[in-house]
């Protein structure tokens, strides 16, 4: 674990179509945090939320915005906002949807928890945690990714596909960010995994998910199909290793 300063704070805010969602969540993230600093990273909505976040930047230093081209996904925008903090000297780069289903009120006690840990995953499944108005079928997409991951992975936490989470800048640096090709919701278990693999300490504070009230979600079949094959793949090459290991003795 790496005991280095826990300042300044960076917010990654990846956007598509979050028009009206945009400007409340940043007033809420300044009101529980306010030296934190926001990055949004927009994929070119088409509902003209980069040019929203421009109008935000321009009124208030602390509020940064990438624009790239095309909708990539999620991951894609992550990477993108993640080497864009690398390039400053941001301490701890956190990650939180644009929606509102990430209260920023949590986000203090999550910065707390990371005294202690590399990577704090704020978690809807440990006790204390919570899901709010989510229809009976995410909630069972999300259940069902959750044991499906520990199962093939082996992996600890209880909520590894959450959107969440706050990392020390040096579980950035070290994972190789530019190998990650998961593009979808799987590019939150892609990261977390990585980083227990890697070695760093991981812990899950819980935190209450409520769900939008404004817009869309962008969780399609395709985004939950990707999921289960590369989590298959990362299991099976996890099992392979274990097995040539095993022979090896
Ligand atoms: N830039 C960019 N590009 N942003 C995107 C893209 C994209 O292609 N797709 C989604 N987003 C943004 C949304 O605008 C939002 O701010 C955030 O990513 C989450 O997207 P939602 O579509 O609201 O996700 P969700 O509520 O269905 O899913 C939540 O649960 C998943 C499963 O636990 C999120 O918390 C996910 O991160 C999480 O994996
Ligand atoms: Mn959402």
């Amino acid at each position: 674990m790496d005991q280095g300063r826990l300042e300044p704070v960076l917010v990654v805010i990846p956007t598509y179509n979050e028009r009206e969602n945009l400007e409340p969540i940043v007033t809420r993230l300044h009101a529980a945090l306010p030296t934190a600093h926001v990055l949004v990273v927009d994929d070119g909505s088409p509902d003209g939320t980069g040019d929203l976040a421009d109008k935000l930047a321009a009124s208030d230093d602390r509020v940064n915005v990438l624009h790239r081209t095309e909708k990539a996904g999620l991951g894609a925008a992550y990477i993108a906002g993640f080497g864009w903090a690398l390039e400053r000297d941001y301490a701890v780069v956190v990650e939180m949807d644009a929606d509102g289903s990430h209260a920023p009120e949590d986000l203090p006690r999550m910065l707390d928890a990371l005294g202690d840990a590399d990577l704090v995953l704020g978690s809807r499944y440990v006790p204390g945690g919570k899901v709010v108005n989510w229809p009976w079928h995410r909630q069972f997409i999300s259940r069902g990714g959750n044991v499906y991951a520990r199962l093939a992975l082996g992996a600890k936490p209880r909520d590894i596909t959450g959107g969440f989470r706050a990392f020390r800048r040096a579980v950035l640096e070290k994972l190789k960010l530019h190998t990650v090709a998961s593009q979808g919701y799987c590019f939150q278990i892609d990261l977390a995994w990585r980083t227990i693999e890697a070695g760093f300490t991981v812990v899950e504070v819980p935190i209450t998910f409520t769900e939008r009230e404004r817009g869309e979600s962008k969780m399609s079949g395709s985004i939950v199909r990707e999921a289960y094959l590369r989590v298959t793949k990362w299991g099976l090459r996890r099992r392979g290793t274990q097995l040539v290991k095993l022979f090896k003795r």
